[in-house]
């Protein structure tokens, strides 16, 4: 049986010693990295079991085939972070919140953050790759203006400044702590899989990529769950991905991290996913990053509310009685208007 890797990579799962093992391959030219991503999930395995958050599946065989590296890692049957949240509500979302939290907390201090000049110069680099391209494939799908925008925008980011306040902590992470790459098991145990190791490592990595999932709605647009309203994007944010989102970044920001320089981390890391995706889906991430620009040189709050860009007839899912904030309840209410498929859970 095969999965789907959505950055290319091959998996599939085979049976042996009565046991389910996902063997994963390299992609074209990324042995190196596979090999680094293996020797990251020992190292998260050893910080999983001496605080006990979390756990790693157990890592079994490895090797080269054909000049492809893989490895193996025992299937975990189970449902993404993401996907629980999502259909468990609000409660469920605070819980999943506050627990990834407290991960990335404990993840940031296994590792000496980064060095400010290096890390600015690293988050300029991958804002450059996007670049690189992407005035070229926005025009070919009539997006020309939104690509404009975003680089002209990203043009004013203060990178040196939240390079600087990355440099101020930990550098331990996952590196790729998306809502997808954090899976529920049969006991309700999470269970972290699919790390990335980087030429600079920081803790706001893994921050920003659960914001990517829970503000940005990656899971709804790398899934294609996307689709114009319209000057908007309409993707699903159930009340329990909102809540999951509340509560995760009201804890990082008490344990000390940067709004702001957490609010570029998740520009360069939608600028990242940007090279995977194209038409309604780079416009939905696009919409997303510009928006989150406009906030940051506007001067408020940045991260707290859910973004008008991706608004649309598909969300929400809220629990009866909880404790909506504002712009959710809203949306919910503009959902059911709509006639959109807006149903209560709980
Ligand atoms: N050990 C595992 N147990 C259960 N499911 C797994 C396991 N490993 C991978 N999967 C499933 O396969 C999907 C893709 O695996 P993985 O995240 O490792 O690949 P990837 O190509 O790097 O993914 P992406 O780029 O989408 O994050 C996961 O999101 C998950 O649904
Ligand atoms: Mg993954």
């Amino acid at each position: 049986m095969l999965l789907r890797g959505f950055s290319g990579a091959r998996l599939e799962i085979v049976r042996r010693d009565g046991r389910s093992w996902v063997r994963k391959w390299a992609v074209d030219g990324g042995n190196e990295r596979l090999n680094a991503e293996r020797r990251r999930l020992g190292w998260l395995a050893s910080v999983g079991a001496a605080s006990g958050l979390f756990e790693v599946p157990r890592v079994g065989a490895g090797g080269v085939d054909g000049g492809r590296a893989w490895y193996e890692i025992e299937y975990v049957p189970g449902r993404s972070v993401e996907s629980v949240a999502a259909a468990d509500g609000h409660a469920s979302g605070i819980d999943l919140g506050i627990r990834l939290a407290r991960i990335a907390g404990v993840l940031r201090d296994g590792a000496r953050g980064p060095d400010a000049e290096g890390h600015a110069a690293f988050l300029r680099g991958k804002l450059m790759q996007t670049a690189a391209s992407l005035l070229g494939r926005c025009g070919a799908v009539g997006l020309g203006e939104a690509g404009a925008t975003f680089e002209r925008l990203t043009a004013g980011l203060d990178i040196d400044r939240a390079a600087e306040v990355a440099s101020g902590i930990g550098g331990g992470c996952h590196g790729d702590l998306a809502l997808d790459n954090a899976l529920i098991d049969r006991s309700g145990r999470i269970v972290l899989i699919d790390p990335l190791a980087s030429d600079s490592e920081t803790a706001y990595w893994d921050a920003a990529k659960v914001l990517q999932s829970s503000l940005a709605c990656w899971g709804g647009i790398k899934s294609g769950e996307v689709r114009m309203v319209g000057r908007s994007y309409g993707v699903a944010r159930p009340g329990g991905l909102a809540a999951l989102h509340r509560a995760f970044l009201t804890s990082v920001l008490a344990q000390g991290m940067d709004e702001r320089a957490l609010a570029v981390h998740l520009v360069v890391t939608l600028a990242r996913v940007m090279r995977y995706v194209d038409g309604v889906r780079l416009g939905a991430l696009l919409g997303a990053s510009i928006e989150l620009m406009y906030r940051l040189e506007a001067g408020g709050t940045v991260l707290d509310e859910p973004l008008d860009s991706l608004r649309g007839t598909l969300e929400p899912v809220l629990d009866g009685g909880a404790e909506i904030p504002a712009g959710d309840a809203g949306r919910a209410d503009n959902a059911g208007a709509c006639g959109g498929a807006f149903r209560r859970v709980g």
